[in-house]
């Protein structure tokens, strides 16, 4: 079976993504320097799979660092290339950190993929290129809008880099999946989202506060023009989306399509309210989440969830998860963290 190299292995979505790729029986490197991430994801990855995989502690901006990782793992036929920082508020306080991060690492990749043999590469994009779409849902075809915050626009420009590679040289393949809001975890509760620090996002806040780690949640801003005032998002079950990444690596290996680059938008089509999560997980959990409607956080989106039919219709891929089922995952990965830190 085919070998990939999973950048950002030991993160919330890259985690997921190992789990679904050994579970099809490929083989699996991670590459990953731990800077928001835990080591102990191989044990919950181990548990799952009955398989741990190769894992090199090696930043990606290290281009020797990689170069002799390549060297190592010669049979590597694909890479999923997740790592990458990603807190919108920090990458505005702190810029150069996510063009270095995000960019640097990128082209390092792209510069190593020929001299070992690599042609295939998926990326990690975001919704958040299409900053505040015109018309909803969104579609690929939207146009990208000027970005928001560093963290965005390194994502506009990872875009634009592979796209450029590939004019150049069309050795490479490429498929560029720009993913909505991935919340949830594996249905085990051995592997889920582990924010460092106070969550910039709203599902581990949710989770947080139900548990009583925070007192309360804030909902930021309740007058936009939405029905009931608060911000709406399209919320995706993260083993659905590490799903589409065993899907979009196959697609690649096969040469499925003859094209060189294709974008697909990763979400459920379904937009849902801040407000609405916090009553759904309230009803399907039995918990309450105290909250506090407060002013607007700077650079948000009033809406967006996206048009899925191309990733269903070229991909064969649907998110399938309830929004219930999503949320129950969630609070359950939640509860058994508390365990394990009370058992430390
Ligand atoms: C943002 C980016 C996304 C990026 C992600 C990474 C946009 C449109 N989206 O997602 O590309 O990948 O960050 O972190 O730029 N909320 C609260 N209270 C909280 C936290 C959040 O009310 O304590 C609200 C937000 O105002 C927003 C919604 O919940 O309406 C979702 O927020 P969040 O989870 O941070 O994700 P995005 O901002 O959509």
């Amino acid at each position: 079976m085919s070998k990939i190299l999973v950048t950002g292995g030991t993160g919330y979505i890259g985690s997921h993504t190992v789990v679904e790729l050994i579970n099809e029986g490929f083989e699996v490197v991670i590459v990953d320097n731990l800077s928001n991430s835990n080591i102990e994801v191989l044990n919950g990855i181990e548990k799952i799979t009955g398989i741990r995989p190769d894992f090199e502690n090696i930043d990606c901006v290290d281009y020797v660092a990689l170069d002799r990782m390549f060297e190592k793992y010669r049979d590597i036929e694909a890479i999923i290339h997740f790592a990458a920082s990603k807190a919108v508020g920090e990458s505005v306080d702190k810029p150069l950190l996510y063009y270095r991060n995000n960019l640097v690492s990128l082209i390092n990749l792209l510069q190593l993929m020929p001299i070992h043999k690599i042609k295939n590469i998926v990326f990690s994009s975001s919704c958040t290129v299409y900053g505040q779409p015109d018309i909803l849902p969104v579609t690929e075809e939207a146009p990208i809008k000027v970005a928001l915050s560093p963290y965005g626009n390194t994502k506009q420009i990872g875009e634009e880099i592979i796209r450029d590679t590939i004019n150049a040289n069309p050795f490479y393949s490429s498929i560029i999946l720009r993913y909505f809001n991935p919340i949830g975890a594996h249905p085990t509760a051995e592997i889920g989202e582990l924010p460092n620090g106070v969550p910039n996002n709203l599902l581990p806040f949710v989770t947080q506060t139900a548990i009583g780690l925070r007192k309360q949640l804030q909902v930021f801003g309740n007058d936009y023009n939405t029905p009931d005032g608060s911000c709406i998002r399209d919320y995706i079950h993260v083993v659905d989306l590490a799903k589409a990444h065993v899907i979009a690596v196959r697609r690649l290996l096969d040469n499925e399509s003859g094209k060189q680059i294709e974008t697909f938008n990763l979400g459920t089509g379904r937009g849902l309210s801040v407000l609405e999560i916090i009553r759904s997980f309230e009803k399907v959990t039995h918990v309450k989440v105290p909250y506090k409607i407060v002013g607007r956080r700077v650079g948000d989106i009033e809406k967006v969830w996206a048009d899925p039919a191309f990733a269903n219709n070229i991909l064969g891929w649907t998110a399938s998860e309830t929004v219930e089922e999503t949320l129950r995952s969630a609070w359950q990965w939640e509860k058994n963290l508390a365990k394990r830190t009370k058992s430390e």
